[in-house]
């Protein structure tokens, strides 16, 4: 079984439209070492044919040419995405969706009630998508029993619920519930080795720290460096908590969590454009590397 890293960013991507910042600037006039990276989604395959797509960005189209096996060209049209399980509705997660609707067929998409519920209110892309290819729904309940996605059978996929909000549009983003965000723990249901990915996580809760400290692999929040790491580069009035992600540094950060964790590697995703791990030479990322900490980049390939 095989993970491909098809966007390691977080939303706006690496470098950001309208940015200037340290990072997003250097990456464009070439003064800093470091690589672009596309918005946040992975695939998941057997046999580099079909693939389960965990969750659609918005630079979907550019990471379906770049990665050659999600067309395998069986015929005239065709694609290697099979289904798409999405984690929460946030715009960097669905709105590559959109993208999709060539299909011939409805596309079989995987999220939790609330999640479809958000689709069809706030950001009604299932409506749209009706007039187009049409979904095929399947209901993912958080917490809930592991799950097959047909065609792929010796893979399981776990729900676990993330205690954070909807997304800043959802009519309930003042009224939590669980299923507005889940992380995933892919099991390779052959080796039995088991990946957890979770590229938004703000708050550990037991069960979140007991499926960390279960898995071999561990795809997770890499958003920010600090908590305030946005206002003080003045991109943004929001500390890293509101956004619902976990801080590398610091006490209780990221960092000493994986410390914590036996898996053997540990891997930060959905890195925010304004990060300093970004920048290959730079302080922290010699610091996570001490860790046994590695940055996601677009393209990279796990093996489970
Ligand atoms: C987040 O995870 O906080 C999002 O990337 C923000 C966004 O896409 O607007
Ligand atoms: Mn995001
Ligand atoms: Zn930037």
């Amino acid at each position: 079984m095989n993970i491909r890293i098809l966007g390691s960013a977080a939303g706006g991507g690496f470098p950001q439209w309208n940015c200037n910042c340290f990072n997003c600037k250097g990456l464009r006039d070439g003064s800093i070492r470091a690589s672009a990276r596309t918005q946040s989604s992975i695939a998941v395959s057997e046999n580099e044919t079909d693939w389960v797509l965990i969750n659609a960005s918005p630079d979907i189209l550019t990471q379906i040419r770049s990665t050659h096996a999600l067309q395998p060209a069986r015929a005239i049209r065709d694609s290697g995405i099979c289904a798409v399980l999405l984690i929460d509705a946030q715009i960097d997660h669905v709105t590559g969706l959109l993208m999709l609707r060539e299909r011939s067929t409805p596309l079989p998409l995987y999220a939790t009630e609330q999640v479809f519920a958000d689709l069809s209110t706030g950001l009604p892309i299932t409506q749209v998508l009706s007039h187009y290819c049409g979904i095929e729904r399947h209901t993912v309940r958080p917490d809930g029993e592991p799950f097959v996605i047909a065609p792929l059978h010796q893979t399981s996929f776990s729900p676990i619920t993330l205690l954070s909000k909807a997304p800043p549009y959802s009519p309930h983003r003042n009224n939590p519930h669980p299923g507005d965000n889940i992380g995933i723990v892919i099991t390779n249901r052959i080796s039995g080795q088991t990946a957890f990915y979770a590229p938004g996580l703000g708050i550990l809760t037991p069960e979140v720290s007991a499926a960390m400290a279960s898995v071999d692999i561990l795809l997770v929040d890499g958003t920010f460096w600090t908590e305030d790491e946005m206002i003080t580069l003045g991109l943004s009035k929001k500390p890293a908590s509101e956004m619902g992600h976990l801080p590398q540094s610091g006490p209780g950060g990221m960092i000493e969590v994986l410390d914590r964790m036996p898996a053997r590697r540990k891997i930060l995703i959905h890195i925010n454009n304004s990060n300093p791990i970004l920048r290959e030479d730079s302080a922290q990322r010699a610091l996570l590397a001490q860790h046994g900490i590695e940055v996601a980049a677009d393209g990279m390939e796990i093996a489970l």
